[in-house]
């Protein structure tokens, strides 16, 4: 195992009603919010009510910030950039899914900062001293409450990349599973989705001797594999939501990462080809390449890992690597297809018209992955092989 420092910085607010206690943590930090929300579920919902209650009876100036888009775009985050400078505002709250939570880390890094936020995508500039922010996760999958990634799309160019910072990490986050009552059998699907490929991004890395994180990956999947179905058929079941909710902040807060290069992140990188071109769901753009890349990677190198996925969490119980491996990854395109998501580019509709230039943005910074190098023409593959 390799050396490692473990800092977590997000405080986690976790259960019903737990938003009551939001307000003594946004008073800690600013006192002048942008409140930012998506199209509109929070209003639906109750929540948008609940916290401009709060925020009144606390004295709390607010400014508002709605219509973030999910892959939410650049222009959405220059907008919150001019609503911070102009009401000189010194905290954001986001509150909804994931891409509300990722366009307010650009904003947040954007007040400070003289030149464009897209800078910070294209690797043109560095987070320094960005505002603070909370959230309240209303959709559970990309792990953003606590970690200090952000993806966002530019819809000029469609491109869609991600930037990071430990300074981004949110100061708290209210994670209540009665809000994510509400989320669509897709978006749950896809969520489900993305906690597993975020798992499967840490899992597959070429090291040994890291039990400790791939029981605790193990685990999360078991955990993902068991309670994604039941929310489909029962999506006001607490317990399904509560035990979903926290696997997605687990999966991509750094605990399965520490002791260990950092994870593949090659198939992460070929689906925000996918988003940008096409804007599909990134849940449902994983659960396409995913099983895709794991069959082009496949080697008799790798397949005691492959093997080893599908004994401890599919069960398989084959004695020979290689076909084991094989009869894993089937599971893991049965059990996508299983939610409803798409497994190819067929069942989404999208054409192979694309192909040759998404392998080029993919490796736009270079090759992609660890468990085998991808250039462009790997990716070009991949996603041949996913028609
Ligand atoms: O906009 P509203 O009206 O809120 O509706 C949203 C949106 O249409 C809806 N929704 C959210 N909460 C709801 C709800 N509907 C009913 N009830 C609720 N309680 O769901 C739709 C999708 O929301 P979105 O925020 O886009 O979903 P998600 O949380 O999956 O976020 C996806 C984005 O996160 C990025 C993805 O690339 C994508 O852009 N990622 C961010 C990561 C990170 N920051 O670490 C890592 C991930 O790998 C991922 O790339
Ligand atoms: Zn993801």
């Amino acid at each position: 195992m390799r050396n490692f420092n473990f800092d977590t910085a997000t405080r986690i607010l976790f259960g019903k009603g737990k938003v009551n206690e939001m307000t003594p943590e946004i008073l800690a930090s600013g006192s002048r919010i942008l409140l930012a929300y998506g199209g509109g579920s929070i209003k639906k919902i109750g929540l948008y009510d609940k916290v401009v209650e709060l925020l009144n009876a606390n004295d709390i100036f607010f400014v508002e910030l709605s219509g973030i888009q999910p892959n939410p775009r650049i222009s959405s985050v220059r907008e919150g950039v001019e609503l911070c400078r102009k009401h000189k505002l010194d905290f954001i709250l986001a509150v909804g899914g994931g891409s509300v939570l990722d366009c307010c880390k650009a904003i947040a890094a954007g007040v400070p900062y003289q030149g464009d936020p897209w800078d910070f995508m294209m690797m043109k500039a560095t987070v320094q001293e960005p505002l603070p922010i909370g959230t309240i996760l209303t959709l559970a999958a990309t792990g953003s409450e606590m970690n200090g990634n952000a993806v966002i799309s530019n819809e000029e160019t469609l491109e869609k990349r991600a930037m990071g910072s430990q300074l981004l990490r949110p100061v708290f986050s209210v994670l209540d599973p009665t809000y994510t009552f509400t989320v669509d059998k897709w978006n749950t699907a896809a969520g489900v989705t993305d906690i597993m490929s975020h798992i499967f991004e840490l899992y597959f890395t070429p090291e040994k001797g890291t039990h400790v994180q791939d029981m605790l990956a193990e685990g999360l999947l078991k955990t993902c594999i068991h309670y994604g179905p039941i929310l489909l058929e029962q999506p006001n079941n607490y317990e399904a939501r509560a035990n979903i909710m926290w696997a997605s902040t687990l999966a991509l807060n750094g605990l399965l990462a520490a002791g260990k290069i950092p994870g593949d992140w090659a198939t992460h990188g070929i689906e925000h080809e996918l988003s940008a071109i096409y804007d599909i769901t990134h849940g449902a753009g994983l659960a396409i390449v995913h099983p895709a890349w794991m069959e082009y990677v496949l080697d008799e190198n790798n397949a005691w890992k492959f093997a080893q996925l599908a004994r401890n969490v599919w069960g398989v119980k084959d004695e020979v690597d290689m076909s084991a491996a094989r009869k894993g990854i089937a599971a893991v395109k049965q059990f996508f297809s299983s939610l409803g998501m798409p497994v190819s580019l067929k069942e989404a509709d999208i054409d192979d018209l694309h192909l040759t230039e998404m392998g080029k943005k993919a490796c736009l910074f270079g090759s992609i992955g660890l468990m085998k190098k991808l250039n462009p023409e790997d990716v070009t593959a991949i996603l041949t092989s996913a028609i």
